[in-house]
C-alpha cells in the first residue's frame, strides 16, 4: 500500500471511529471537547493521569484502549504544556508534526483530532495540518515495498473544529505552501543520475499549468548574454546548462516584481578542485535554493497570492573532464566583473553571479533574495537551526527574521562590510572566486553583493538546513524543502495586495 495521508476537516462530533484524538493542558483537567470524550469512558481523570504519570505536559501521551462511551477504539489525550505554550504558529506546526510521528508510530490508520479549543483558530488549525502533512512525508519511490509494510500504508486525519468554513480556507492556503515545501524535498532527494539540468528544468516547466510563465535560456543564449560565469561551472559537464525564469502575475501590471533566485546545482564534484569521496553523494541536494524557488512559485501560484514575483534558477552541474574550467581561469561575468578561479569548488556564487546581475538588470524587481547551499563554513556556524541570512537592507533582514520565527525556518543574520572584500581581492582579476576558509560564508555574501547593483537584496545560505538536517517536528526526512515556507510567510505578510 502507498504511503498516503488524507486530510478531512469536519465540524465538532464525539462520533469517530479509528483513533480519537484530545489535547489536554499541562496540570488542567481535560476541557470542552476532551472533557465530553473523557466522561463518556467514565474514567477517573485523577487516578488515571496519575497511574499513567501523565501531567499535559508538551510531546506526553495517555492511552486509552476500547474506550467505554465512545465508537473510537483508542482514546488518545496528548499534553500541550501550560496554557499559552506553544501559541506561535510554529507551535502549533510542531503540534501537528509531533501528532503525526506519534499516528505512525502507533499504525494508525484513522484519526479523528478534537480542535475546539478557544486558542485553535483557523489559522493555527491549518498550521497544525501543516505540520501533520510536513511529518508525514517521507522519499521512499526508490524503495522495493515489504511485504509487512502492506496495510500501513493510507493515514485518514480528520480535524473536528468549531468552524469548518474557517477552517477549510486557512487550511486551503496553507497546503499550498506545503505543496512548495513537498516539492522542493523531492526535488532535494531525487538521485543526480535521474535529475539533471534538464529534467529539472522540466519539472519547472509543469508550473506553466498553474499560470506560470517560463522561460528558459540555453548555453548559447547565455553565451550571447556574457554570463560567463555560470557557463564557467558548467563546462565540464555533459549536461547542458539552463536558466529557467517563471514569473507568476498576481499584482498589478505595471508593479515591479519580488525577485527569487535560487543555486541550481544538480551535482556538485568540486570540479577539477575535486571534493573528498566520503559524504559527496549529499552534492545531489546542491539545487537546494532553485528547488526552494520551484517550490515557493508552485505555493505562490496554488494559492493565487496577489502580488508579481519572478522566479530564477541556475542550473548546472560541476564535473571535472578535459573541458572543465580549471584553477588560474580568468572568467568575466555578465555584469563585466572578472573573476579568478582559485578553486572551481567555489561554484555556486559563479552561478548566482550572473543569475542575479540578469534578475536586477532586466526586472528591476522590488526586492532580491537568494537561496544557496552555499558554503559548509555555514553549518559550522549555525548548524542545521538556522539558515544564513545577509543583507544590504535592514528593513527586509528584520522581516525575514519575523517570517523565519514564525514559519520554524528559523534565520541568524551575519555581519558584511568592506573589510571582508579584501580576503577576495585578486592579483590578477577584480575579484577570486574564493577567500580561503576565514570568515568563509561571510565572503562568498561579499562577493555575491558584487552582483546585485544596489537592489534591496537577502542572500540565504541554507547548506546547513536543506540537507542531511536532523530530524525535526515537522521533518523526518533527509531534505527540508527550507525556504519555501519562510519565504511565502514573508510574501504573505509584507507584499500581497498592496
Ligand atoms: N555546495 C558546496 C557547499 C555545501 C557544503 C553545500 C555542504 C551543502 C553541504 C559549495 O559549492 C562548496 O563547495 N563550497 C566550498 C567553498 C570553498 C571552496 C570556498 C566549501 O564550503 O568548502
Ligand atoms: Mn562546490
Ligand atoms: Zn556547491
Amino acid at each position: 500500500m502507498p504511503h498516503e495521508f488524507h486530510l478531512k476537516i469536519a465540524s465538532l462530533t464525539l462520533k469517530a471511529t479509528g483513533t480519537l484524538v484530545v489535547y489536554v493542558a499541562e496540570d488542567a483537567p481535560p476541557a470542552g471537547g476532551a472533557a465530553s470524550a473523557w466522561q463518556a469512558t467514565r474514567l477517573d481523570w485523577a487516578r488515571v493521569s496519575a497511574a499513567a504519570k501523565f501531567r499535559g505536559r508538551q510531546g506526553q501521551a495517555l492511552e486509552i484502549l476500547d474506550p467505554a462511551g465512545l465508537e473510537a477504539e483508542r482514546l488518545l489525550v496528548l499534553g500541550t504544556g501550560k496554557a499559552g505554550q506553544g501559541a506561535s504558529l510554529a507551535g502549533w506546526a510542531d503540534r501537528g508534526g509531533s501528532l503525526a510521528a506519534k499516528l505512525l508510530t502507533l499504525k494508525v490508520e484513522r484519526a479523528a483530532v478534537l480542535l475546539d479549543d478557544e486558542a485553535a483558530t483557523p489559522e493555527r488549525v491549518a498550521a497544525l495540518a501543516a505540520g501533520l502533512r510536513l511529518r508525514h512525508y517521507r522519499f521512499d519511490r526508490y524503495k522495493t515495498p515489504k511485504k509487512e509494510d502492506a496495510g500501513d500504508g493510507v493515514l485518514t486525519v480528520t480535524l473536528h473544529v468549531a468552524s469548518k468554513q474557517a477552517a477549510d480556507r486557512a487550511i486551503a492556503d496553507r497546503m499550498a505552501t506545503v505543496d512548495g515545501t513537498l516539492l522542493a524535498r523531492d526535488l532535494v532527494h531525487r538521485p543526480p543520475n535521474e535529475l539533471g539540468t534538464l529534467e529539472f528544468a522540466a519539472e519547472a516547466a509543469r508550473l506553466a499549468d498553474l499560470g506560470v510563465g517560463i522561460e528558459m535560456l540555453d548555453q548559447p543564449a547565455m553565451a550571447a548574454l556574457g554570463m560567463q560565469a555560470l557557463l564557467g561551472v558548467a563546462r565540464g559537464s555533459a549536461r547542458p546548462p539552463r536558466l529557467v525564469i517563471m514569473r507568476w502575475q498576481g499584482g498589478k501590471s505595471d508593479d515591479a516584481p519580488l525577485a527569487f533566485v535560487g543555486k541550481g546545482v544538480v551535482f556538485d564534484s568540486g570540479g577539477i578542485s575535486i571534493k573528498p569521496g566520503a559524504g559527496m553523494e549529499d552534492m545531489k541536494g546542491d539545487m537546494g535554493g532553485a528547488a526552494a524557488v520551484t517550490g515557493l512559485m508552485l505555493a505562490l501560484a496554488t494559492r493565487k497570492a496577489s502580488v508579481n514575483v519572478v522566479g530564477v534558477i541556475g542550473l548546472v552541474e560541476n564535473m571535472p573532464s578535459g573541458t572543465a574550467m580549471r584553477p588560474g581561469d580568468i572568467l568575466t561575468a555578465m555584469s563585466g566583473t572578472t573573476i579568478e578561479i582559485v578553486n572551481t569548488d567555489a561554484e555556486g556564487r559563479l552561478v548566482l553571479a550572473d543569475a542575479l546581475w540578469y534578475t536586477q538588470d532586466r526586472f528591476r524587481p522590488r526586492l532580491m533574495i537568494d537561496l544557496a547551499t552555499l558554503t559548509g563554513a555555514i553549518g559550522v556556524a549555525l548548524g542545521s537551526d538556522h539558515a544564513g541570512l545577509f543583507s544590504n537592507d535592514d528593513e527586509l533582514a528584520a522581516r525575514l527574521i519575523a517570517a523565519g520565527l514564525d514559519s520554524g525556518e528559523k534565520l541568524w543574520r551575519l555581519p558584511m562590510g568592506p573589510a571582508y572584500d579584501k580576503l577576495i581581492e585578486s592579483r590578477f582579476a577584480d575579484i577570486k572566486n574564493s577567500g580561503g576558509r576565514p570568515a568563509g560564508s561571510i565572503t562568498a555574501a561579499q562577493f555575491l553583493l558584487r552582483f546585485v547593483n544596489d537592489v534591496p537584496w537577502a542572500h540565504l545560505d541554507i547548506a546547513g538546513v536543506a540537507l542531511n538536517s536532523p530530524h525535526s517536528e515537522t521533518n523526518a526526512s533527509w531534505s527540508s524543502g527550507f525556504g519555501v515556507a519562510v519565504l511565502d510567510r514573508l510574501v504573505r505578510d509584507h507584499y500581497e495586495g498592496k
